[in-house]
């Protein structure tokens, strides 16, 4: 830098000149081919994400220590990854936003120091850490010390898991080590179109198992949010995704000490819902959609759905009483008649886990008639992932209520946040039956040899299903024993809900000292 004359002007020239070249990314070109296949840049994602000019960016010039493949030429200030914090609706957030128009948004070692920089300053702080992903993965360039910063982030993603919310949001094509990172967070939303996720993509497929598949198949939107539920949302747009992050956003507290932040609404918690009485119907195999009794019974009707294209006999997303946060957890009797099979306890498993780590209240929708049963959900080890939700409602210690709208049977009745598995407050609708299973299995199991011997077989097996169906299917014998705290009728579920969040706001637990229990993974 120059020294005397006008030094000051000549500072702030140079400083100029690094700020010109940060911010011209990987060159007008690269930016224009970003604009052509609708993406948006790091910078302009960051600057949508965050409250119109909180966005602080830090670490502006660092730039890669690699020598070899002539990248000494090329060096771009802060090495294709923008990292800072901001605010998201009033509140702090630490965000990093990879820059696809540099090295493809690829990952150096000096790029993976800022992310870990910023994470570290997120637990220290207490805030969310938002990662909006487009990356080719691995620098080739780097060698090792690209792996070495992966696993410098991978380690840190699991340290931080529990501490403060992590979301990843993928905006381009990630591959390789930019697919683990983001499967450690908490949450992962794609873009629809222009957005894959892949281990390895579609050439080395071919090349290894001779099978053709596309991006889009492979890794895009449509498969991960439906097929594999490796994607918990999915948005058309950038502007769209980044909206999603701020709602998300909205329901979580910024860290494990904080509560989930209350929101001030206009819908009366003590509304009485009518259209409620007559919701469920009374056959019990007819089947209906368990999102319009949520939707009846939360602030202005509103559900947040996650993962709401996968695994849709359960239903999971945020939702607010009173104007507190709430997670929803709901067997859903249009699909698969709300049977819980491999991949809604998985799905359900994890959800009833976040909002444990972040003290967001579990309200949970009970129409169950079992596990699904089968051959496929047998050896696929329904066994080992059925135990996952249970393990994750009985380990959770934020307040727990649960609702029967109307069947509750066997097993499932224990795993769905029965009182057994200590759910605070267990309510039933008079539609409720809990029982060990249906009529019809259960009186063919009994009463086999007495149908057998009747002399009308089928009227016989008739009185026995009703006599079954009088003593069982109603929740009268669980409310006698205490299993049920209250059978209500269902237009005063709201109420009762916002009086158990009140109550159960200063719930205290205390859970025996252990370095962590052992999960059935
Ligand atoms: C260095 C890379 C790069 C990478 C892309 N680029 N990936 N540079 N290292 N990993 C560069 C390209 O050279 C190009 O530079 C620019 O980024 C844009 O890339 P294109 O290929 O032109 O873009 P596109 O056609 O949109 O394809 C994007 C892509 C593809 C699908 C991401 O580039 C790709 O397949 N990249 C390699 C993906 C990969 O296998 N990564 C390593 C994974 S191994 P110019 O100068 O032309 O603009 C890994 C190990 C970690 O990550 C494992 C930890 C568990």
């Amino acid at each position: 830098m120059p020294a005397g004359g006008d030094a000051r002007a000549a500072q702030v020239s140079y400083l100029d000149e690094m700020n010109r070249r940060a911010l011209a990314s990987g060159g007008a070109a690269r930016v224009k081919k970003q604009h052509e296949a609708g993406k948006l840049t790091a910078r302009e994602r960051v600057d949508l994400l965050c409250d119109p000019g909180s966005f602080v960016e830090i670490d502006r010039f660092v730039q890669h220590r690699c020598t070899d493949f002539d990248m000494e030429q090329q060096k771009v200030p802060g090495d294709g990854v923008v990292t800072g914090w901001g605010l998201v609706d009033g509140r702090r957030v630490a965000v990093f936003a990879q820059d696809f128009t540099v090295f493809g948004g690829s990952l150096s070692g000096a790029y993976a120091a800022k992310i870990c920089k910023l994470m570290d300053f997120a637990v220290k702080t207490g805030i969310p850490v938002v990662g909006l992903n487009d990356s080719g993965g691995a620098r080739i360039q780097e060698g090792v010390e690209s792996l070495a910063g992966y696993a410098e982030i991978f380690w840190r993603n699991t340290a931080t898991s529990g501490v403060v919310p992590q979301i990843s949001c993928i905006m381009g094509p990630c591959a390789g080590g930019a697919v683990y990172s983001p499967a450690i967070t908490d949450f992962i939303l794609m873009v629809e179109s222009s957005s894959y996720m892949f281990i390895t993509g579609p050439e080395v497929i071919k090349t290894v198992t001779n099978e053709d598949v596309t991006k889009e198949d492979l890794g895009g939107a449509a498969t991960h949010a439906a097929k594999s539920g490796v994607c918990h949302l999915t948005a058309a747009d950038d502007p769209t995704a980044l909206a999603k992050v701020r709602e998300l956003l909205s329901f979580l507290p910024s860290n494990n000490a904080e509560d989930p932040p209350r929101a001030t609404t206009t819908d009366p918690v003590d509304r009485e819902v009518p259209a409620l009485d007559t919701m469920i119907p009374t056959e019990s195999n007819k089947p209906y959609d368990i999102k319009n009794v949520i939707r009846a019974v939360v602030d202005d009707g509103h559900l947040f759905e996650v993962h709401e294209r996968y695994a849709q006999n359960i239903v999971v997303g945020f939702a607010r009483v009173g104007g507190r946060p709430v997670g929803i957890v709901a067997n859903q009797p249009n699909v698969l008649a709300g049977c819980l099979d491999i991949k809604a306890s998985i799905k359900a498993a994890r959800f009833v886990r976040f909002c444990d780590c972040y003290n967001i209240p579990l309200v949970t929708f009970v129409d169950v008639p079992g596990f699904l049963p089968g051959t496929d959900q047998e050896y696929g080890g329904i066994i080992t992932h059925g135990a996952k939700l249970l393990y994750a409602f009985a380990e959770a210690t934020v307040p727990k209520i649960t609702i029967i709208t109307r069947k509750a049977y066997g097993g499932a009745y224990d795993v769905m946040a029965s009182k057994h598995i200590r759910a605070d407050y267990n309510l039933a609708f008079p539609t409720a039956e809990i029982a060990v299973m249906g009529p019809d299995g259960a009186v063919n199991i009994v009463y086999r040899q007495k149908i057998a011997e009747a002399a009308d077989p089928a009227a016989s097996r008739a009185a026995f299903i009703d006599e079954y169906k009088k003593k069982f299917a109603n929740p009268y014998k669980a409310a006698e024993l205490g299993f049920i705290d209250e059978v209500i009728y269902p237009r005063t579920l709201r109420q009762r809900l916002g009086t158990a969040l009140d109550f159960l706001s200063t719930k205290r637990a205390e859970t025996p000292k252990r370095k962590h229990g052992n999960l059935p993974l």
